[in-house]
């Protein structure tokens, strides 16, 4: 079938197309209704069949014969360790490891919290939670402790699992006292804590009142899989929005599964057996669906990478790993890229390694800009396929279809919309633009299997933020136009989120970090471009009358304040002092004036700012302060 008439069908008869996906993998019960409203008015997808979602991972692979396939690869340059664990094995550990939590009375709806770096009890992790029915919430190693405490309190875990330390290059992250500070910092305070001590930072557990993993998991009782409905949820997962608060996006079984598993052979163009990589981190939506679960529903064999595509121990490593695991599919971040190329411009390292099992690279996460496009297509002379997608809908909203017919690609494109997203280009009125139309990018309902049904404990806030601007359409958040081939271009977001060398923050959480300095009156982040991480936040504050600062002085100190408060992954490296910012008459600081202003594009001052000269006196003091040229 070709990918025109597989779309055509996705919309003109959702239910029996993904009905169909459907009945491509096993159940427990297998679902008879395919799509139904629930108290909501959501749609839900399968709502009475039964599943599993690590059943569907792991058991069921080893019961059709797959147990001594490969299922994860752990390879670690940061600790210099590669690993290999099969269907079996992953399956018997996760199984003890669920049993663990069993046995702290850890069940079904519960929620677990993940803090760990990247190694293989992260994933077992995740699993363990899907076979009990619990809901785990992964909060990426990167995060400073108040992030993790709001994670705590929003989330109400049973349970925290997590490590001594992560490994930044060469850098050993001590997580105890993160994890302690968080603690103390929750309201909610998690009965148990279930530390990894990894041998590059040992530590007393005991005497910081934490668990050994070794000793949680030894001897416990291996549990079996939890029948869980379709429609229950396996994980929540923090996103950023517009403002501080993050959101929980809730993802559901049997929508998962069916989307994902499909996923891996139409999109990534992968069968039971083949090597998929995605060097992503288990902390993004990214590590959820293609570090976890999406090449373990397929029966797959994946990768879990814990280093850095340079510096370890050089620019070639993403190579190495392609060759010695004979990867067939590989997913990254452009920025991962742009700092290969930044160290090996001419792409001389490959030649070292043997890639001919390499036959697709696809990117995702931020913008592929043309550079890094046209780099791959040079060096790899195979299908760079940019792909985009969000967390709230965890997998592609546009891709080219690997696995049903590659299309002719285009620079700066991801390509079409995919199965089941039926996208419309839309103006502030809500009125559908025509090609080369630039506009707010939105999904009419119903979002296909996958997609997020709500936000964990604030379903007003899901409709508010998702639903209320356009009747009837999802708000991806992002702006872009389709050409005459309708062919999607993304061209950043329309709301105050940045990308953040592929993490999403929003300005709002830095804004209240750098207002907290008790020197700042007034402050807005905005996210400007960077070649290397594509955007950085840039804070532009206002001074408390009589405040007596060195400017370096300040900058530093909130640099400082964001790493720990927030985290260093935020890269929040620049800080400017200015005499005004620009508002609208009702007080709403003009960051995307500001943003375009600074990157130097195109933009309109409204008529409803105070006064428009504001704008050229920040570019000046931004050209003394050498942010601007
Ligand atoms: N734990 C602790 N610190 C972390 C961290 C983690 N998990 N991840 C990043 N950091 C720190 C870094 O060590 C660095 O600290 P420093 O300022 O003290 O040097 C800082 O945060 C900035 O990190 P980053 O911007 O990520 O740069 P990097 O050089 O560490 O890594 C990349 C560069 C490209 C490898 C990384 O940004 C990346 O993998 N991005 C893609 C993300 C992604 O997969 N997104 C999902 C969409 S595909
Ligand atoms: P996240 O939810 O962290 O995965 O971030 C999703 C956001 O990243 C999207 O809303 C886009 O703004 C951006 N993004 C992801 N993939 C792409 C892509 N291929 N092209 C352009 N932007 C992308």
């Amino acid at each position: 079938m070709t990918y025109a008439a597989m779309y055509q069908q996705s919309l003109a008869d959702p239910k029996s197309f993904w009905e169909a996906r459907a009945a491509e993998i096993p159940w427990f019960q297998a679902p008879t209704k395919i799509c139904e409203q629930d108290a909501n008015g959501v749609w839900r997808w399968f709502v009475d069949g039964v599943t599993n979602s690590c059943w569907l991972a792991l058991d069921r692979h080893v019961d059709e014969g797959r147990g001594d396939q490969i299922a994860l690869i752990y390879d670690s340059p940061a600790t210099g360790q590669v690993h290999k664990y099969t269907y079996a094995e992953l399956t018997t550990w996760t199984a003890q490891v669920a049993g663990g939590l069993v046995r702290l009375g850890v069940g079904k709806g519960d929620r677990v919290i993940i803090y760990m770096p990247m190694v293989p009890e992260a994933v077992i992790g995740m699993l363990a939670c899907a076979r009990i029915g619990a809901i785990h919430s992964v909060v990426f190693g990167g995060f400073a402790a108040p992030e993790l405490a709001s994670r705590i309190d929003d989330s109400r875990p049973a349970a925290i699992l997590s490590a001594t330390c992560g490994i930044e290059f060469d850098k050993v992250i001590p997580y105890v006292p993160l994890l302690k500070e968080a603690v103390s910092l929750a309201s909610h305070k998690p009965v148990h804590k279930i530390v990894l001590n990894r041998p590059e930072c040992r530590v007393d557990l005991k005497a910081e009142g934490l668990t050994d993993w070794l000793e949680f998991e030894e001897d416990a009782q291996p549990a079996p899989c939890e029948p869980v409905l379709a429609t229950d949820p396996l994980y929540m997962l923090y996103t950023s929005g517009t403002t501080g608060k993050p959101k929980g996006v809730i993802r559901d079984n049997g929508g998962h599964a069916v989307a994902l598993a499909w996923s891996m052979r139409a999109i990534y163009g992968c069968d039971p057996g083949d090597v998929y990589w995605a060097a992503s981190d288990v902390g993004w939506v990214v590590g959820h669906s293609y570090i976890v679960y999406g090449p373990l529903f397929g029966g797959c064999t994946t990768i879990l990478f814990e280093g850095k595509p340079v510096r370890t121990p050089d620019a070639g490593t993403f190579w190495r790993v392609v060759q010695d695991h004979k990867v067939k599919s590989f997913f990254v971040a452009p920025t991962a890229f742009r700092a290969i190329i930044k160290e090996d411009p001419e792409c001389k390292l490959k030649s070292s390694y043997d890639l001919s099992s390499l036959k697709y690279q696809f990117v995702a996460g931020e913008r592929l800009d043309p550079t890094t496009y046209h780099w791959l297509k040079t060096h790899l002379g195979i299908p760079v396929i940019d792909h985009w997608w969000q967390t709230e809908t965890g997998w592609s909203i546009c891709a080219n279809m690997a696995g049903v017919e590659l299309l002719p690609t285009k620079p700066g494109s991801p390509t079409l919309p995919m199965p089941g997203y039926d996208l419309r280009i839309l103006d502030d009125e809500g009125r559908e633009l025509g090609a080369n139309q630039e506009g707010a990018v939105v999904i009419k309902d119903p979002l296909p299997p996958g997609a997020f049904p709500t936000v964990w404990g604030d379903h007003e806030r899901y409709v508010e933020a998702y639903w209320s601007q356009f009747e009837g359409f999802y708000l991806t958040g992002d702006g872009g136009y389709r050409d005459e081939d309708g062919y999607v271009y993304i061209m950043g977001r329309t709301d105050d989120v940045m990308n953040v060398a592929g993490h999403r923050m929003s300005t709002g959480e830095l804004e209240e970090v750098v207002a907290g300095h008790p020197a700042v009156a007034e402050c807005s982040v905005v996210g400007i471009f960077d070649a290397d991480k594509g955007q950085v936040p840039l804070g532009l504050l206002l001074l408390k009358d009589g405040v007596n600062i060195e400017e370096a002085a300040l900058e530093r100190e909130l640099v400082a304040m964001v790493r720990q408060q927030i985290g260093p992954f935020a890269n929040f490296k620049r800080a400017v002092v200015v005499k005004r910012l620009p508002k609208t008459r009702s007080g709403k600081i003009l960051r995307q004036v500001l943003r375009k202003m600074i990157d130097g594009q195109p933009y309109v001052t409204p008529s409803t700012i105070d006064d428009p000269g504001i704008i050229d006196e920040i570019a000046d003091t931004l050209r003394v302060r050498g942010v601007m040229c």
